[in-house]
């Protein structure tokens, strides 16, 4: 979107990220979880927060779900909502990884044009996408929510990964698949995405 602001001046703060990160002893970051309804990105989420949260690092996790209740409530399911609902999304998140908090997005965030976007925003490599690779199939069939049903009854119209589209990532830093038609626990898959930020400093 272009901007309709003008005769607008950048400020910046005498207190810049560098003082905040060492305050902390953290690097911001944002871990961006796509895939989709029912994958387990929220689950995902949660376990990442909780684990490195007990490892000391301040977090926060912005779950497309929850947002859609406060800052992007006038947004709906249309691509162009979608697009600005991701955009907003990833905003915030530069926000929070500026402030030195490890920022944990997990949103459907079906386009792949939208999520690149949000990682043109922050400098490698602090945007780390993660795709829970989980088959559709699977994914209805626990539809902890009952929105798959209602969208193959026509009650839900555009729902991804029935008459919405779903574009995997191409090239993300971190894939989580099953194993043999299994998922991993919610620790293992945590686990995973911690031991890349480990050996990614
Ligand atoms: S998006 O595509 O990134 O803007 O979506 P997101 O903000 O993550 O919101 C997805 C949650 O909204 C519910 N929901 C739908 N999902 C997909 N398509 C349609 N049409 C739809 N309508 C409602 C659903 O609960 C999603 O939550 P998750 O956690 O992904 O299951």
């Amino acid at each position: 979107t272009v901007g309709k602001s003008t005769n607008i001046v950048w400020h910046d703060c005498p207190v810049g990220k560098f003082e905040r990160q060492s305050l902390l002893k953290q690097k911001g970051c944002v871990i961006w979880i796509t895939g989709l309804s029912g994958s387990g990105k929220s689950t995902l989420a949660c376990a990442v927060s909780r684990e490195l949260h007990s490892m000391g690092y301040l977090t926060y996790v912005l779950d497309g779900d929850n947002v859609r209740h406060g800052l992007n409530r006038d947004l709906g399911f249309q691509a162009e909502d979608r697009a600005e609902n991701i955009r907003r999304i990833g905003e915030v998140a530069k926000l929070f990884a500026d402030a030195g908090i490890v920022c944990i997005a997990s949103l459907i965030s079906p386009y792949r044009r939208d999520r690149d976007a949000c990682r043109a925003l922050l400098p490698d490599p602090t945007f780390i996408e993660v795709f829970i690779d989980m088959p559709l199939e699977i994914c209805e069939s626990r539809d902890p929510k009952g929105l798959y049903k209602l969208a193959r009854a026509g009650k839900i119209k555009g729902f991804t990964g029935i008459d919405d589209p779903y574009e995997p990532p191409l090239n993300c830093e971190i894939v989580i698949q099953p194993k043999d038609g299994e998922c991993a626990s919610p620790t293992a898959m945590a686990e995973q995405v911690i031991s890349y930020l480990d050996l990614n400093g």
